[in-house]
């Protein structure tokens, strides 16, 4: 068993290990990496570039998830925010003189999990009806030519059937789609119609209105674009989910972040709160200060997974909410809550059937609700996350082993990810990493929120982490901003982590998403809003590297040609090999101000032809990319030949990839 301490000196981390690991490892690393790599060649993770999502920032209600009405079963409340209520996001329609009342009432709801309900009494239906309007996300936004699938429970109170009629216009009475039917008797009744829309806007209402006195009960209120990411029922914004899918991400962690192991105990993610029908599910508080509807749940994830070819990555609270509960955002803070050891027995439960539900036949218990939902074969669950840099208290300690345990023994074939607190260092991480050594824990979650500079200067941090302890996921990782010079410092750490593929299985960019009318946390990924997109500079970056990944890292082949004494950390490299398209990829980071010679030793390598594709991203360093201005950095194709890569230019500020093919079975691969 590996142990380690580390000490934090300016931006610079030096690593002392313990004496009886002396002999095989440096004991203070250098700061920046030298030239050339003297490093073996490696096989290379083949999960090592995935994405994080969040609901953060209204990235899943009010973003990946196609849902068009907010707050559809008048479930939002004060304790999701100060001020919400049932009613957030509604109006009380009363246009044409007509009147009545209108209440929120939970007596007799569809389904427990879902209590509140908007009950209209109509005494005068006036010229054009009584009921209630949505204002969607910022507005509807609905497409021409596109149909959309409304959907609402009604509970026709009075006893004759009631006209009601569904409008979708804008806020100066446009109408872009209407429809009108009459209830079909009392009782909860799900009605559905699709709605065909003749043009195009961002901020349409949706507006219910019975049009006869009358007494009904409303709930559910639905909208869809019938055009999801493949067309999935109770699904994902084609746009969004594509932009995402373009990244080819090896695997997709969810539902978080923090959100996991929430704020306080009882707003633990609970997974089997999210599956089943949308009306039946338990909706609950989001820790980043808004409502979580849960329609994006566990069997969308895994549906996700499966339509972009990406392992699931679920990652579940062990037993402990965020140390920031109760509002204390400060590191260190000891907000964090602990389950009862009285409740983990049915806690650790839940989670061996989170594996029988992705993985189990159809004839268990779970794996049949899957199948119920409609995927009777499994979803090929390897990985599940537990814990989010969580702090490294006793309570922690104690829950996590529990549930380490009990996994290990029934569940062998799936990987546990632990976790080592918020930091790249410190008092977590440390007391983080004895105790996954002490457990061996396959793999420990590292989570980075830094400068550009630490990215440049931590290029070597893997290159010397013991390949004997737990491996290493790269949970959460980001430079603090969307300018070039951000997304090329994490170019330069992502070469490292392709070199380090052995010891770092897996790395995911934090956050992904966030709706530019909503954005709790910068930088993101993916901004968006109800109209478009930006994919940022930093996307460009995931997006070049992980289309571009190999399965082994070959050394020797990229230096620069440099000053020997200056040590220069804004130049990287990396080459690596994917033997299924027998492709050998560069990647040549150059993030200083002037141009550099990287010379590419080809002889190492076995050309077999000089197509070469390249791309490249440069610019200025502080270019970004904006709502306005969407394609300020993004990649552009190059010419290089072969014989360009002697003494290849490495333009200041840029990432460029070179690609072609080759034979390389000379190189000696370890393990
Ligand atoms: O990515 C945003 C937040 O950063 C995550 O929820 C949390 O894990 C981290 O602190």
């Amino acid at each position: 068993m590996i142990s380690f301490k580390s000490i934090i000196k300016g931006n610079i981390i030096l690593f002392l290990l313990f004496p009886e690991f002396a002999h095989s490892q440096a004991s203070i690393l250098p700061a920046t990496p030298v030239a050339p790599f003297s490093h073996p060649a490696k096989r290379i993770s083949a999960d090592l570039f995935g994405v994080f999502f969040e609901d953060l920032s209204y990235a899943a209600d009010g973003g990946l998830y196609a849902e068009l009405i907010q707050n559809r079963s008048f479930e939002y409340s004060a304790s999701d925010r100060k001020g919400w209520n049932s009613l957030t996001n509604w109006e009380y329609t009363t246009e044409g003189f007509g009147y009545g009342t209108i209440s929120v009432e939970t007596s007799q709801p569809i389904n427990a999990n879902n209590p509140h309900y908007v009950v209209l009494n109509i005494d005068d239906p006036g010229q054009n009806g009584v009921g209630i309007t949505n204002l969607g996300y910022d507005g509807i936004r609905l497409k021409k030519g596109e149909r959309y699938n409304f959907s609402a429970y009604i509970n026709q109170i009075s006893s004759k059937a009631i006209p009601v009629e569904v409008k979708l216009c804008g806020r100066k009475g446009e109408v872009y789609s209407v429809f009108k039917f009459n209830t079909s008797g009392r009782g909860w009744r799900k009605y559905t119609s699709s709605m065909s829309v003749k043009r195009s806007t961002d901020s349409a209402v949706l507006t219910l209105v019975a049009r006869q006195k009358s007494k009904l009960a409303l709930d559910e209120i639905s909208l869809f674009p019938q055009e999801t990411f493949k067309n999935e029922a109770n699904g994902l914004r084609a746009d969004l989910a594509q932009t995402i899918a373009d990244l080819k991400p090896k695997f997709v962690r969810f539902p978080g972040g923090c959100l996991v192991h929430g704020d306080g105990v009882n707003n633990i993610y609970r997974w089997k709160n999210t599956i089943g029908p949308v009306e039946n599910r338990i909706q609950q508080r989001n820790i980043w200060s808004y409502h979580q509807s849960v329609g994006l749940g566990f069997y969308e994830y895994f549906r996700f997974c499966e339509d972009i070819g990406a392992k699931p990555l679920p990652v579940i609270a062990a037993g402990v909410s965020c140390q920031n509960s109760g509002g204390t955002w400060v590191i260190g803070s000891t907000g964090q809550k602990a389950l009862p050891f009285t409740e983990m027995k049915s806690y650790i439960q839940d989670i061996l059937d989170l594996i029988e539900y992705a993985n189990g036949p159809v004839t268990s218990t779970w794996g049949a609700k899957r199948a119920a939902a409609g995927h009777p074969k499994p979803f090929h669950l390897q990985y599940i996350g537990i814990g989010n840099e969580d702090k490294q208290t006793d309570a922690f300690r104690s829950r996590f082993k529990m549930i380490y345990d009990e996994l290990r023994a029934k569940h062998p074939e799936i990987t546990i990810v632990g976790t080592v607190g918020p930091s790249p260092n410190g008092e977590d991480y440390n007391l983080g990493w004895d105790f996954a050594n002490r457990l061996a824990v396959p793999v420990v979650d590292e989570h980075f929120y830094e400068t550009p500079r630490w990215f440049l200067d931590n290029n070597n941090r893997y290159d010397n982490y013991s390949r004997a302890r737990s491996h290493v996921y790269i949970g959460e990782y980001a430079s603090q901003g969307t300018k070039l010079i951000n997304a090329l410092s994490e170019a330069a750490f992502m070469t490292s982590l392709e070199r380090n593929g052995d010891v770092v299985k897996m790395a995911s960019y934090a956050p992904l998403l966030a709706n530019l009318n909503h954005t709790s946390w910068n930088p993101n990924l993916i901004y968006f809003n109800n109209d478009t997109l930006v994919r940022t500079a930093n996307y460009y970056v995931q997006q070049l590297f992980s289309v571009n990944e190999g399965d082994t890292y070959i050394p020797n082949i990229i230096s620069f040609e440099r000053d020997q004494s200056a040590k220069d950390s804004t130049l990287a490299s990396s080459c690596v090999r994917d033997s299924k398209t027998g492709d050998v990829i560069l990647k040549i980071v150059n993030a200083g101000p002037t141009a550099a010679v990287a010379k590419v030793n080809l002889s190492l390598l076995n050309v077999t032809g000089d197509l070469i594709v390249s791309k490249i991203l440069t610019g200025n360093p502080n270019d970004q990319n904006s709502i306005d201005h969407p394609a300020v950095v993004i990649p552009i194709s190059t010419r290089v030949k072969l014989t360009d890569l002697d003494s290849f230019l490495s333009p200041a500020y840029s990432l460029t990839v070179i690609r072609f093919s080759a034979k390389s079975n000379q190189h000696h691969v370890s393990n």
